[in-house]
């Protein structure tokens, strides 16, 4: 009797906590269902007065307000006339670098050489590490962006710190240490053997505890021996739910110098291709320089690539084809690239992504870079079942968007009523000032919070 009262107030406790916890939102709700290349701007589902209930960080349901039943016991959220959507997808950045976003005067290798590598060699220092992790993970959070994936040093400290900021504020995030045997200055370089050791180290402490994942991350093909490629490989052979994370074909010397490194080579995937890095989770930052050839390969392996406008015009890289990835149907997400990226905003890399198609006579549509900023991001890390839109059973990371941040998108929104032409603004003239709140798992997220 006594173990049966017993069970029955930890049931009572249990079942207060969990209607406790229930949360019903009201707002305006923007997300994608699906690939709007697939079905247009029908995909996205606008719900102009919305309820949304939350319990235990996930969404349980979405609907209209009329439509859904609020429990007695839900806590109510009021955020009518706000416009609720998905947190930002960043396929493409690196922590260490927020020191050297904005530097001056030159394009990619010289660029690593002047500005980077210097940079990235004070990322020995765990205390160093974890304090920038910490300003990054707000600063993302404060544009909006609730998921990232993510560059760290080739010191495996700087990814445990990277790691332990991220849980402590229950983030889904991947993360990965550099691996790098050569062309890189010797506190920067580690060995094939090493890079082994100590990745596969951090796979058994970080990969897929709570809301972490780990990404094996060779810099790119300049600076792995073929030796330590062949350990990326083993690497994901012997942890197949990994992420593998590098650059390819960015910058046009780039190119000439992998051409050289590995002259039998067909063409800079094919060095990829060799040691079976080309597949599902796989992510191949910029990815500007390819043939149509290589574009339907990466399509057959099921890769995706990582689109980085503010990065590719800032250090002068070149124009991303999207209408090559649409085509042969690649996962395309979009990063920032920071430090390489001007800015921490997927509004600002919106902006440069619709211009970069402009001067290729392509129109990206607002549903489409929407899209890549969100569900197409999660698809590209495959997060889909976790993050992207507002399915039931996904988690709770969301954003409250500020449709009057200044003055001039006030006014430019004012004649506006459709969802399209207002996206298009935001887009087009939004950046960390129009994200007004950003909420993780059902909760809101502020900095002191921690
Ligand atoms: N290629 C190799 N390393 C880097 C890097 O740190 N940033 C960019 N943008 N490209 C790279
Ligand atoms: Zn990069």
């Amino acid at each position: 009797r006594a173990q049966r009262s017993a069970a029955n107030i930890l049931y009572l406790a249990l079942s207060l906590t969990m209607a406790n916890s229930i949360k019903a939102i009201h707002a305006s709700f923007l997300h994608c269902l699906a690939n709007p290349d697939v079905g247009g701007q029908d995909v996205v589902q606008f719900i102009e007065h919305g309820t949304m209930l939350v319990a235990n960080g996930k969404v349980i349901k979405l609907g209209t307000a009329d439509s859904i039943d609020v429990p007695n016991n839900a806590t109510v959220v009021d955020l009518s006339n706000k416009l609720v959507m998905p947190g930002f997808v960043d396929t493409h950045i690196h922590f260490p670098q927020v020191d050297v976003i904005a530097s001056y005067g030159t394009q990619l290798l010289d660029w690593l050489e002047r500005y980077t590598f210097p940079e990235e060699s004070r990322y020995s220092d765990y205390e160093l590490a974890e304090k920038t992790a910490s300003f990054f993970l707000d600063e993302l959070l404060s544009n909006g962006t609730t998921t990232a994936l993510v560059f760290g040093t080739v010191h495996p400290e700087s990814v445990d710190a990277f790691f332990s900021q991220a849980a402590a504020r229950n983030l889904r995030m991947i993360c990965g240490k550099v691996m790098m045997d050569r062309n890189a200055p010797s506190n920067l370089t580690d060995t094939p053997e090493s890079s082994f050791d100590d990745s596969q180290r951090l796979i058994n402490d970080w990969h897929d505890k709570g809301r972490l994942g780990y990404a094996v991350t060779p810099r790119f093909a300049p600076t792995s021996s073929p030796e330590q490629l062949a350990m990326a490989q083993k690497l994901l052979d012997e942890n197949p739910t990994v992420h593998l994370h590098t650059h390819m074909a960015e910058n046009g010397n780039e190119c000439d110098w992998v051409r050289e490194l590995f002259p039998d080579a067909e063409d800079y995937l094919a060095v990829y291709e060799k040691y079976k890095l080309v597949r599902k989770r796989s992510v191949f930052a910029h990815s500007i320089h390819l043939s149509d050839n290589a574009w339907k390969r990466l399509a057959k392996d099921d890769a995706a690539v990582s689109h980085c406008p503010c990065s590719n015009l800032f250090i002068g890289s070149g124009l991303f084809d999207l209408r090559a990835a649409q085509k042969h149907s690649v996962k395309v997400g979009l990063g920032t690239d920071v430090g390489g990226g001007d800015s921490f905003s997927l509004l600002r890399a919106s902006n440069e992504a619709y211009k970069i198609q402009q001067l290729q006579n392509h129109t990206l549509t607002p549903e489409h870079a929407f899209y890549l900023a969100t569900l197409g991001g999660a698809k590209a890390l495959d997060l889909d079942n976790q993050i992207g839109n507002f399915e039931p059973g996904k988690e709770a990371d969301f954003i409250v968007i500020d449709e009057q941040a200044t003055p001039l998108i006030s006014r430019r929104t004012s004649s506006q009523t459709h969802w399209r032409d207002r996206l298009f603004t935001l887009l087009m003239l939004g950046d960390d000032r129009s994200i007004e709140q950003t909420w993780i798992m059902g909760e809101p997220y502020s900095p002191s919070s921690l």
